[in-house]
């Protein structure tokens, strides 16, 4: 068996994780609002149409924050199209994704479907084809408690008391061409810079999101952060990132390796927010919201076509990735690497929850269930929450495409508040079990209590409807002395 060694002190901290690391994205896209949380009719739905099967799973995830209603969808939609009486809504075009959106799942029910959920609202402002003046009305109408038109308009809608949406996206990829009305970065820097003044003139206790790069691999990263931080740095509170990883050519030693990517994308805008901070002589700190992240490309094929094509049905089935094996322990890598950065990403949203690019899937009128990729993010959601410690890592290493060194033993650890450690592992290794040497630093008497498996002989399994189970974890005895870690698997081990 292999070697690797991890070092833990408990007075060596990055920082407090911020539940919200472990947050999710619904967008009106494809069957994730259609069919997928909300499908009235469906035997497990409740009076207001919301699955109860999905709620389920959502609150066994442990989901605080949902961002909504997109991603792209988000650049031409109407807020006000969506809220009032369901019969008087108007039916709309949605071109970001070819679709007929007919509003009947709009602010009102997220609202209400994240109180059922347990989660808290994060909202996305069209910032594509819309501008100051919409972005202080929905604010007003969801936040102001009433004695104007808009707040009253929300309590003649049935909602008395404000919805109290406290986190405001500023748009989506604005720096994508893809996008409806897709800006440079100064003039979406000075928009806003101007949207984000009057919403916080309206309820000052908001946080605000300004669009990053939608990839780091955009020809404009770096100077699209720069310029638009240079035009709102003293309003807005975290810039965005986005990133979605494939693996292509079947290529896993060098799949798995991609979180190394995601890591160095952390630190380059985390690098850009503090150098534009210093032009600035400003001693506001910008924190980052990885908005955006996942495994995404099972699906390209499928939907790389949609604008030839312009199907305008509703709950079409878009971006419906199936998740195999491998996809789940480089999500677990993601995880691991947010954990790690915790210091400075402070809110994070897998992308999506339900069917599109999803960790839960559904049937109309049928089943709901785990995708590989619920498990990682379960665990890190369920055990991830705490004070997350720097894990000092000796491993071998290997080489790949992009990375001479990449360590196959990926770690990362948390401290929770009750004193308890645990430590999420990734054995990259695609033949060989490694044994962890564990050396803990000033946790006076730990032992390990858990230890939680997730290994499939076949990197590309899949739960499917008919077998949900085929990939699950599992709990394995613990022993004292070095940690077995398989080859090619998700750890959780948990010391009490
Ligand atoms: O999550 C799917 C899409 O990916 C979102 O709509 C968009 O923001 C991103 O490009």
């Amino acid at each position: 068996m292999e070697k690797a060694k991890i070092i833990l002190d408990k007075d060596y901290v990055v920082g407090k994780v911020d539940p919200r690391l472990f947050g999710s994205f619904v967008e009106h896209l494809g069957r994730c609002v259609y069919g997928g949380i909300y499908e009235p009719g469906h035997p497990t739905a409740d009076e207001e149409g919301f699955r109860g099967d999905v709620l389920a799973l959502v609150k066994e995830l442990g989901v605080p924050v949902v961002r909504y209603p997109g991603g792209n969808f988000v650049s031409g939609f109407r807020w006000e199209d969506s809220v009032g009486p369901v019969a008087e809504r108007p039916a709309r075009l949605d071109l970001a994704w070819c679709t007929t959106e007919p509003n009947a799942f709009g602010m009102g029910e997220f609202i209400r479907w994240c109180r059922k959920a347990g989660a808290a609202p994060m909202y996305s402002i069209n910032l594509g084809t819309r501008g100051v003046q919409e972005a202080q009305d929905v604010v007003e109408y969801a936040n102001h408690p009433g004695g104007t038109r808009l707040s009253d308009l929300r309590q003649s809608h049935g909602a008395k008391e404000p919805y109290g949406i406290k986190l405001w996206c500023l748009g989506n990829e604005m720096d994508g061409p893809w996008q409806t009305g897709h800006k440079t970065a100064r003039e979406y820097g000075r928009l806003a810079n101007e949207a984000g003044k009057v919403m916080k003139w309206v309820d000052p206790s908001i946080e605000l999101v300004a669009c990053g790069s939608s990839s780091s691999e955009m020809p404009t990263f770096g100077a699209w952060e720069r310029e638009v931080l240079e035009e709102c740095y003293d309003t807005v509170d975290y810039i965005s990132l986005h990133r979605y990883y494939g693996n292509p050519t079947g290529d896993t030693p060098g799949f798995l390796a991609r979180s190394m990517d995601m890591d160095a994308f952390i630190k380059s805008v985390a690098a850009v927010c503090d150098s534009v901070a210093a032009q600035r002589h400003s001693k506001k700190k910008l924190m980052l919201s990885f908005d955006e992240w996942n495994v995404w490309y099972h699906s390209n094929g499928q939907d790389a076509d949609i604008k030839k094509t312009q199907p305008w049905g509703t709950g079409l089935p878009l971006l419906q990735d199936v998740y195999n094996f491998e996809d789940a322990l480089l999500v677990g890598s993601m995880l691991m690497t947010l954990l790690r950065n915790a210091d400075r990403v402070k809110i994070a949203c897998m992308a999506q929850l339900v069917n599109v690019i999803a960790p839960i899937m559904t049937e109309n009128g049928g089943a709901a269930w785990a995708q590989t990729i619920f498990w990682p993010f379960l665990h890190a959601s369920r055990f991830g929450r705490g004070t997350a410690l720097n894990a000092l890592v000796t491993s071998p290493t290997y080489a790949c495409a992009d990375y001479d060194e990449v360590p196959y033993v990926d770690a990362a650890a948390v401290l929770g508040e009750d004193g308890s450690l645990t430590l999420f592992c990734v054995n990259r290794s695609l033949t060989e079990d490694f044994a962890l040497e564990t050396e803990l630093r000033a946790f006076g008497a730990l032992r390990p209590v858990e230890h939680i498996v997730l290994h499939h002989d076949d990197v590309k399994a899949v739960n499917t409807a008919a077998a949900p189970h085929e990939v699950e974890p599992r709990t394995v005895p613990v022993t004292e002395g070095p940690i077995r870690l398989p080859a090619l698997s998700w750890n959780v081990v948990r010391f009490a």
